[in-house]
């Protein structure tokens, strides 16, 4: 386009000829290393998230126990357990056999939709907290029997998500259900997280890793909120099937597993953790990132991996 004004003189057509060739040849190039690029991203989370590690947030006390809502009556969130199990989502759960050990445990914490029925052996049947993403309400409360009545257990279940889908001013469809269900549900005391809790489970994210977590397109994982969850109220904790933070770059990481244990035909769970890691366009996960803390915060608080362990 710009080559055919100027046409005075052909050196000067010449010129702009291979100034075009040039400008042209960058431009692949920064498209081409901007496709390719995932790697980089990927590695300078990793590399912000090695760089705060010196900077140590308590999450003992860090929020306070005022940054849950109950969503019926007025009851305060001040579960404490000396020993917790912590079961993951994740397929490394399956096979395990830990389900007597996690019954055992003072306190049972899962995650979202993860069932008990059907995979007892492996992950136990108590549940004493459930964490639950605004995006996994319906999912849950569809299955009352699972998720809400629990035979003989009274669960707390603790739902996250933006203030302007889960919080109590929103009035939104989400809030209505969470509210149905703990009218409903006796035996459940349902608490939402409130928006400056939130606010401050995104600075934590930044402390952490050295990256906002808006303009970096991140998203929390629920893994994420019961990590720091479970943190804040109990002394000691164990983690059931989760990965360390270099698995999917591991020889062992190689291996097929589904991401959720319930969903033996979903997706694999490292190409889940390595997608989103790199994800640019939109907002995406970043799993390893955040295993990378929770590595970091297994020796500042009780915490031990296991299945596998590390
Ligand atoms: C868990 O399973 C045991 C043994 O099958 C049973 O006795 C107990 O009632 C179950 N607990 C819950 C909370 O379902
Ligand atoms: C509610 O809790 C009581 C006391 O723990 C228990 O006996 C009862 O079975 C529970 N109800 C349901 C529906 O789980
Ligand atoms: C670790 O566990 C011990 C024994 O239960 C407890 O006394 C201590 O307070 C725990 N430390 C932290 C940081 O929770
Ligand atoms: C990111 O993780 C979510 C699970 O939380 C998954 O549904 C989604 O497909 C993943 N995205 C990519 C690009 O793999």
């Amino acid at each position: 386009m710009g080559l055919r004004l100027v046409d005075k003189q052909g050196q000067q057509n010449q010129r702009m000829v291979i100034f075009g060739a040039v400008f042209l040849l960058t431009t692949l190039l920064i498209l081409y290393s901007s496709n390719t690029g995932n790697d980089a991203v990927y590695t300078s989370f990793r590399v912000a998230a090695h760089r705060h590690a010196l900077k140590v947030t308590d999450l003992k006390t860090w929020a306070g126990k005022e940054g849950y809502v109950p969503v019926r009556n007025k009851k305060n969130m001040n579960l404490h357990c000396h020993y917790c199990a912590l079961v993951t989502s994740s397929s490394h759960v399956l096979g395990s056999r830990a389900g007597e050990e996690i019954n055992s445990a003072e306190c049972v914490i899962r995650m979202n939709d993860a069932p008990t029925s059907g995979y007892e052996a492996d992950v136990g049947n108590r549940t004493t907290v459930r964490v639950v993403a605004h995006s996994s309400v319906f999912r849950v409360t569809r299955r009352p029997k699972e998720y809400l009545k629990g035979t003989g257990s009274n669960p707390i279940i603790i739902f996250w998500g933006p203030p302007n889908k889960i919080g109590k001013d929103a009035k939104g469809t989400l809030y209505r259900i969470i509210q149905k269900v703990s009218m409903t549900y006796n035996n459940l005391s349902c608490f939402t997280i409130t928006p400056s809790k939130m606010k401050k489970f995104d600075s934590l994210f930044q402390k952490e890793t050295g990256r906002d977590r808006q303009k970096s397109q991140s998203w929390l994982s629920t893994g994420w909120f019961t990590m720091v969850i479970a943190i804040e109220m109990c002394d000691n904790i164990k983690v059931y099937g989760m990965v360390p933070p270099n698995h999917c770059g591991s020889k062992s990481g190689s291996k097929k597993m589904p991401y959720h244990y319930y969903k033996p035909r979903g997706s694999d769970e490292c190409l889940t953790y390595i997608q989103n890691e790199s994800g640019r366009r939109g907002n995406h996960h970043r799993f390893i990132t955040e295993k990378q803390v929770f590595a970091r915060w297994a020796k500042l608080y009780n915490i031990t991996y296991t299945h596998p362990k590390w």
